[in-house]
């Protein structure tokens, strides 16, 4: 069950038989749904981050691929769509095991029967990525529940991990969703995340329409509230997790969780088991996406006309670097919070939960 409304960022028009998402880069202002019918559709959709989020990034590539195999099962096109689609953002590792996980299931596949098994596949990660999303917020509840004290729980977060980022109930906002439900009184400070705003555009945008409180503040007002005593947890999600528990999130995490660690508050990071990169031993080894400086230099918002405008910040000749994510090293993470429990962000503990899951598969 969704979290508030029968909405979710990705549906399956079966009419038209193609995909549909919500236009990300229009929210908070319209909510605009997008047809996505070609590889190209596909790929623009991705790379000018109308979806975005590590989750939905990789749900969606795996549509694409099925779309692109409905044109063109052969071989060669499987792996040319597949590199297309792997281009378009680096850092979130859910791209390519959403890719990987479609090629697995079809290349063996006469190739007659290759479209229709690599969208029942998409259709099955989509589903598992609701139930996991569900999941975590059930742990992470549990984690909420042994916080809270008298009065209102107030959660920090950053950019969106809220339903936007996943398919339905988000990773960071999946406890917040749930603990709301329980009737637990909670507040989320929505970190605003320079430069492309997701905090205030997408997440104050979820919890506003889910009825929870919230506030939006600055990036750089986030330390003096940790400091002041005004969180009692910090929730984020991530893009890649290393096999040594660092965590490759939205840029401005680092810093979050630095001043979590300086004033002892808890810095939980909540991710599905396809953000582990098993093969990456650590953060360092994690490619950082660096996006357009206009995205620095400028701001983007509505003018008095109600028209969505980019304007200026900078003078012509200012000079930027847009970095879109950072590591969290381990050692600054209370714990990791994933579909299968929650674990030390150690290499003991990602070890442990490897073998839990493999334990676990279906043979
Ligand atoms: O650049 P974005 O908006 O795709 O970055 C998204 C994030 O950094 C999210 O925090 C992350 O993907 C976790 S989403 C459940």
């Amino acid at each position: 069950m969704p979290v508030s409304e029968s909405l979710s960022s990705l549906r399956w028009n079966q009419d038209k038989c193609l995909v549909e998402v919500i236009d990300q880069t229009l929210l908070p202002h319209t909510l605009h749904w997008i047809e996505l019918a070609d590889l190209d559709d596909y790929c623009h959709a991705i790379s000018a981050m109308q979806v975005r989020g590590a989750p939905l990034i990789g749900i969606t590539a795996a549509f694409g691929l099925a779309n692109a195999l409905a044109r063109d099962p052969s071989t060669e096109n499987l792996h040319a769509a597949s590199r297309s689609l792997l281009a378009t953002r680096p850092t979130a590792v859910n791209l390519r095991w959403a890719l990987d996980a479609v090629i697995a299931y079809v290349h063996e596949l006469d190739p007659a029967g290759r479209a229709d098994a690599a969208l029942a596949r998409a259709q099955a990660l989509r589903a598992s990525d609701i139930a996991n999303c569900s999941r975590i917020g059930e742990h992470g509840l549990q984690l909420l529940r042994a916080l809270r004290s008298a009065g209102t729980l107030n959660i920090m977060t950053h950019c969106n991990a809220g339903w936007l980022a996943t398919i339905e109930w988000g990773t960071a906002l999946a406890p917040v969703y749930k603990a709301h439900r329980e009737g637990i009184p909670v507040h989320v400070w929505v970190s605003e995340t320079r430069p492309r705003n997701q905090g205030v555009n997408l997440t104050a945008w979820e919890l506003q329409r889910a009825g929870v409180p919230c506030t939006v503040v600055t990036d750089s007002g986030c330390g003096p509230l940790l400091r002041e005593g005004a969180v009692d947890c910090v929730l984020v999600g991530s893009d890649r997790t290393a096999a040594n528990g660092d965590v490759c999130n939205k840029v401005g995490t680092y810093l979050k969780a630095l001043a979590a660690r300086a004033n002892g508050v808890p810095f939980y990071v909540t991710l599905p088991e396809s953000t582990i990169d098993w093969h990456c031993p650590c953060g360092d080894d994690i490619q950082i996406e660096e996006r357009d400086t206009a995205e620095v230099l400028s701001v983007t918002g509505l003018d008095n006309a109600g028209e969505l405008q980019a304007l200026r910040l900078a003078g012509n000749e200012t000079a930027a670097f847009n970095p879109a994510f950072d590591v969290t090293p381990a050692a600054l993470v209370t714990a990791l919070v994933t579909e299968h429990g929650v674990v030390d962000a150690s290499p003991a503990g990602l070890a442990r939960l490897r073998a839990q899951i493999s334990s676990s598969s279906p043979m």
